[in-house]
This record gives structure tokens, sequence and C-alpha cells, in this order.
């Protein structure tokens, strides 16, 4: 959500600044703008849309010359999506440039106050606010006037900075929003996260909460909010930047999925020893472990999806109480803490506002938190008490599929790991589990083979414009992921429905034709699944069937019919999803809409 992109150094700015943005695009944006010092002054040039406009109006950079500029691309939040909202802001004398991604919370009052000191704004963000309070504050020391700008707002904040009488320095500030800073031979980058600057360093400093950083072409300084000097020491990012390409697939999303075998495989492989679970990375003792009485999980998106499953297999194994809940909800709906519950935050990027809000609530009550994230470094990973990483490795299509994956791979993990400090299973069953456990990977490749037979099927409902996905317990919970990504990418209307909930209403909704997907991997639940699949095609629905192999069966009641192989009940999950997602995937191509980059979605939400 937003991004922002910096660079000071011996190159032409643009260009680089240009590059950084279009490896941020996963972030998702509407409109894009970059500002370069020309050696003389501070040039400027945004667009409404996508990047390739700005690219194209620019000529590549080749238009804006210099060697120091900043650039961005917006996620409209404060006013519509267009030129003069879009980011950089200048102040009246364009001798400011301001890049921002967060939200300014007490922008109303300020803009009064200043617009009554003669201040006039241009464009309808939150913003715009901050341009002119540099240049009420500035006195010829960016960084005199930056502090008294950060000690007035409130809210959240990335900014990079521009003085036009500074023009060998970009300045940097962060409160609740990401920022790096990145370092080479070559000069200094800014950026909102890694793959931004990947191509250039691996050499990265994460800007903690109110610091300010003061970038030359050969130099960072670091401050804090008071102006007083830091020392910070680089970390070396390990990625692979293959990672962070599309290495021959047509779209990110596809490249993730088919990733889901090795990244599940990376997350699971390492922790387990010896025929027993070893999350001793994680800074839980056992004896913490066996203390807690109950398990609260608390996420947004497709990460709460994985908590539901991480619930009922919490619960199934464990034998542990555990609730989920969404962490845009928990933060307001003043939540009962109690020091025997592990409050577990899942979150992809690590960076989601009300997950964070979440986080910092619990351990302000007193609860353990532990994350599991996949971004190394972000802001839950570092203020959660402990940190459960998920080796996804770099996600970049905004629906997430590889992250989920190992998200749910990592419940399984903790589950197996308490049911056995807890002694909730007999050590065989343990050992069946943990043997299924490491054959998922092997499996879902063998689904992934099967691509076509979910192409074919979904050429066929491009045009549909109600999609319902039904199923129980851990199908529910599974249906609830595929019927998201499904209208993520494909914009068409879809619901996931506990299927014993139907006739309390959505059934009203079946008419001829009516696609309905129905999933029924439990084997315990199944006569009560098909039994719901019955009900649905006696009002006229098509039903996509999803089951396992032994119950071939299913294919007299249901119109089609694809396969799963077996797997122990609490891990069907992991397989059912790769049909499904691919599923969304070929609907939103054959719909001819970009599968990345769905509208109006935004990748790492770090706004409320
Ligand atoms: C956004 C993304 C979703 C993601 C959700 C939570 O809405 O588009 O794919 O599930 O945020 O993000 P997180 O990074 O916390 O997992």
């Amino acid at each position: 959500m937003c991004g922002i992109a910096g660079y000071i150094g011996k190159k032409q700015a643009a260009p680089i600044i240009l590059d950084g943005l279009s490896r941020l695009e996963y972030r998702g944006y509407d409109s894009a703008g970059i500002a370069v010092f020309d050696g003389e002054k501070i040039r400027m040039q945004k667009a409404t849309g996508r990047l390739r406009i700005l690219e194209e109006m620019t000529q590549h950079g080749a238009t804006l010359p210099g060697v120091a500029g900043i650039g961005h691309t917006r996620w409209a939040t404060h006013g519509s999506p267009s030129d003069v909202n879009a980011h950089p802001h200048m102040n009246e004398e364009n001798s400011i440039a301001v890049v921002h991604n967060g939200i300014i919370e007490n922008y109303a009052q300020l803009k009064q106050k200043l617009q009554q000191k003669g201040y006039k704004f241009a464009s309808e963000t939150d913003t715009e606010v901050l341009v002119h309070m540099l240049t009420e504050y500035y006195h010829g020391d960016p960084l005199e006037a930056i502090e008294k700008v950060m000690h007035r707002v409130e809210g959240s904040y990335a900014l990079g900075i521009l003085f036009l009488d500074h023009p060998h320095h970009i300045y940097a500030a962060r409160k609740d929003s990401p920022l790096i800073i990145g370092e080479s031979g070559e000069g200094r980058f800014i950026a909102s996260d890694v793959p931004a600057i990947l191509q250039y360093t691996r050499s990265v400093y994460y800007m903690e909460n109110e610091e300010i950083a003061c970038l030359s072409h050969a130099h960072t300084r670091f401050f804090n909010v008071d102006g007083e000097a830091i020392q910070k020491d680089p970390v070396t990012i390990d990625w692979d930047i293959h990672a962070a390409e599309k290495g021959g697939f047509e779209y990110f999303m596809l490249k993730e999925i088919y990733e889901q075998p090795r990244a599940i495989r990376d997350t699971i492989s390492p922790r387990i020893k010896n025929g027993a679970i070893d999350l001793s990375e994680i800074q839980i003792s056992d004896d913490e472990w066996k203390a807690f009485r109950k398990i609260t999980i608390v996420a947004c998106g497709s990460a709460y999806h994985s908590g539901v499953t991480g619930r009922y297999v919490l619960e199934d194994l464990a034998r542990i109480p555990t609730e989920v809940d969404l962490a845009s909800e928990y933060r307001y709906r003043n939540p009962i803490y109690d020091p025997d519950t592990l409050v577990i935050i899942v979150s992809q990027s690590g960076e989601t506002a009300d997950s964070l809000a979440a986080l910092r609530d619990a351990r302000s009550h007193g609860c353990k938190v532990l994350a599991i994230v996949n971004v190394v470094g972000s802001s839950i990973a570092r203020e959660a008490d402990a940190v459960f990483y998920t080796w996804a490795g770099p996600e970049i299509a905004v629906a997430t599929t590889k992250a989920y994956s190992c998200q749910i791979a990592a419940f399984y993990l903790l589950a197996l790991k308490l049911a056995s400090l807890r002694a909730a299973i007999t050590p065989e069953r343990f050992r069946t589990l943990l043997d299924a456990l490491v054959c998922l990977p092997g499996q879902i490749e063998g689904l992934l083979s099967q691509k076509e037979k979910i192409q074919f099927f979904a050429n066929h409902y491009l045009a549909t414009e109600h999609i319902f996905f039904i199923g129980r317990g851990i199908d529910y919970a599974l249906c609830l992921e595929a019927s998201l990504k499904l209208k993520e990418i494909s914009y068409i209307h879809s619901e996931a429905y506990a299927a014993g909930e139907l006739k309390h209403g959505t059934i009203s909704l079946m008419e001829n034709g009516t696609l309905v997907i129905a999933v029924a991997t439990q084997d315990s639940l199944y006569p009560k699944t098909v039994s719901n699949i019955v009900e649905v095609k006696s009002r006229g629905a098509f039903v996509m069937a999803l089951t396992t192999l032994q119950h071939q069966e299913m294919e007299k009641c249901a119109d089609y019919v694809l396969y799963i192989p077996e797997t122990e009940a609490p891990f069907m999950g992991s397989l059912a999803i790769i049909p499904l997602q691919l599923f969304a995937y070929y609907v939103s191509l054959g719909r001819g809409l970009d599968v990345d980059k769905p509208r109006n979605l935004a990748k790492s939400v770090t706004v409320e």
C-alpha cells in the first residue's frame, strides 16, 4: 500500500527510482510520481494510473536528469486518485518535496492552522500538511524542521524528503510505516520494501519508529526525533534475487502457486528433528507452552483464514481452546485479556496496521505474543515476543498463495508440538501425522501437474456472476480462503458458507445454473456435506465437488468432481486449496484481468 523509492548517488536517479517503484507495484497503487534535483531546481512529474504512464511521460526517466530524487506509488486514502493528489507534494516555492506512506490522523486540525497562516493547499491529501509544516519550520536546517514536524503530527508515516537548499542530501523518516535504507558503492537508497533495491544492494538498514535518516551519495546518518545521532547496523539480505522475478511465468501468482511445495518444505523441514517438532528457535520454553490455557489468533484477510484453519487444527489435535478474530474487530472489541492466553498474530507482510495494533494491545495487557510472519525484520516480527517465520520467500502477487499455505503449515507444527507436550494424542498418532506432514509438498507437486483440468473448468465459468463455496469444518475454513481468492482477482461475487448454514438463508439464492463449489475432504463430515450438495442441486445449482480419491461415488451427485489425494484429515486444507487457487487464477486470466494487481487492493495494508 503506497510505495516509496529514492536514490542519491553517482548514477541518474530517475531510472533507478522508476525501476524501484515498478518492483513495489505489488503493494497496490492508483497513481505515481517522481521528483528529481536537476542541479538547479526540483523537477516533478506525476501521473494517475499505472506506472508505465509515468515511465512513458518521462521516457523512462530520461527527461528528469539528476542524481538525487524520490518517487512514490500512491494508494488513495485522502482524496481520489488524481495527478494533483499523487505524490510527491511540493510547497508553493517548489523548494521542498515530500513522498509519504501512511496517514496523518490530525491533518484536519493541522490544515486549519496552516490555512490560517496563509498556506494554500493544492490537493485533498493529508500528506500536504507535511509539506507546509516543513516550510513553516525550515530555517536552514532540514533536520530541525523534520523533528518539529514529527513532534506535532499524529498517525503513521514513512517519508522521503528533498530540500532545494540541500541538493546533496535526501532525508527519510519513519513511524509505523515500513522504510528501509540501502547502501552500495554507487549510492544510497530509500524504499518501502526490499525488492525495490535488491538488484543494487543487499546491505540494508531497517528504520525504527521515530527515526530520521540523512543520506548523501556516500554516507547515511541516523538521528532520533530529538536530533541526537544514533548508531545503526546494516543487515545483509540473503534473498535470492530471482525470487522477486517472474522466472518465465506469465504472472507472479502462478509462479507463487508453483513455489508452494518448496515454500512448505522450507517452513516445515528445519522444524522436524529426530521425529519430533523442534521449535527451539522460537523464544517460548516447553514449560511456557504447557502453561498456556488458551490461544487467540488475530489476523486480517487470508492470514485470518489461515487462523480459522489453525483453530480447527489446534483444538482437534492439541485440545487447547482456541479462538480466532479479525484484527480490525479484535482491537476495538475490548477483549478479555488473560496472561495465560497465547496471542498469535498472523501476517505475511508483518506490516498490516490492524494486526500490528492488535499485537501492541495484547502485549500491553500482559499477553505473550507469537507472530507467524513471512517478512523478516518487519514491524510485527520485531515487536512480537516470539516469531515463527514462514519461509515462503518474497510474495509479490497481491493475492496471497504460498504465504497462506506456509501459515497453515505453521499451525500444523504448532498443533503437533502442543499436542505432544500436552499428551493430547498418542505417540503413534503423532508419528502418523508427522509422516503425513512431510508428504504434503510432494502431493502438492502432483496436484499442480493436473492444472489443465482446472483451467478447462474455469474457462466455462468466466461469465458467471455469483459463485458459492460450501464446506464443513476445515473445509469451511478453506472455502473462506478460496472464495476470497476468487473475488479478489476475478471480481466475481462469491461467498463462502458453512454448508450446514445454507438452509438458514443462502439457499434462497440458488436458482437454475448457480455455480456451487462444494468441498468435502473430511470423512467424518462427508455424508453431511453430500446432503447439502443434494439440497442445492435440487434447487437447480450446478455443483463442482472437491473430494478425496476414495470418494468417487461423488460423481453420482455432483456435476463435476475434482479429486485430491488422501492425507490426514487436519492437513486436507493444504491439498484442497491448490485446485481452488488455480481456479481463481484461470478465471481471472480468462477474463483478461491483471491477475497480480487487482483493482483497489494492496498487498501490504499499512493503514487502518
Ligand atoms: C491484504 C492482502 C491480503 C492479506 C491481508 C493481510 O488485504 O491483499 O492478501 O491477506 O492484507 O495481510 P498480511 O500481510 O497481514 O498477511
